[in-house]
């Protein structure tokens, strides 16, 4: 059994389909030891809460520097043991020391086929802006290790959701989060789990 840390900062649908994914036994192999936020009112802290999950919030405001963030998110992260971080809307630029310290053992979820629509500034709802902006007729979700980078990590999963005539950049965002996010997620934490991910040459 793997230990998952899971690290939002908003609504927390993400950390919904992972706890679904376990209760359903999709996920066999992993549990969730903590979830961290940097936002105090993160509804995603209550979903954790229901399920006697520690829910913790290391907030950027209750620090003078930026560094003593840093190395509080660090303390948090190392404190529960993670073998996996599952970064699930979390809105944090994650310091290199933490990347470096689990390194390969960090993933994200990013709601379009990287390389489009990802790096500086793509995030929540802009992603989806852009994409229409562009008319592309597919877009997806992508899930990928995190390197030192922005959105540059080894792609691990991905999976393709049509744009419909009429969308506009909410509805593309929930289609995109039920089709492909809540599905790639959870099946990429227990692929991890099961030994079947490994990061190599190519
Ligand atoms: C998702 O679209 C995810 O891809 C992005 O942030 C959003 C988080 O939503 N990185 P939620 O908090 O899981 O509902």
């Amino acid at each position: 059994m793997i230990r998952v840390c899971v690290c939002v900062s908003g609504g927390g649908t993400n950390l919904e389909a992972i706890f679904k994914a376990i209760e359903e036994k999709k996920i066999t192999d992993a549990q969730i030891v903590r979830v961290i936020s940097n936002n105090p009112g993160a509804f995603a802290l209550e979903r954790a809460k229901k399920r006697n999950v520690e829910a913790i919030c290391v907030s950027p405001k209750d620090y003078a520097e930026r560094a003593d963030f840093n190395k509080a998110l660090l303390d948090a992260l190392k404190e529960c043991k993670p073998d996996l971080i599952v970064l699930a809307g979390f809105l944090v630029n994650v310091p290199v020391e933490i990347i470096r310290e689990f390194k390969n053992r960090i993933i994200n979820i990013h709601p379009s086929l990287i390389p489009s629509f990802c790096g500086k500034g793509f995030y929540g709802i802009k992603v989806h802006e852009e994409a229409l902006k562009k008319g592309v007729k597919v877009s997806g979700a992508t899930v990928h290790f995190v390197d030192e980078g922005i959105d540059t990590g080894r792609i691990i999963d991905q999976k393709a959701v049509y744009v419909k005539e009429g969308d506009d950049a909410k509805s593309l965002q929930e289609r995109i989060m039920e089709e492909a996010e809540w599905v790639i997620l959870p099946k990429t934490i227990q692929r991890i789990a099961q030994g079947e991910v490994k990061i190599g040459e190519n």
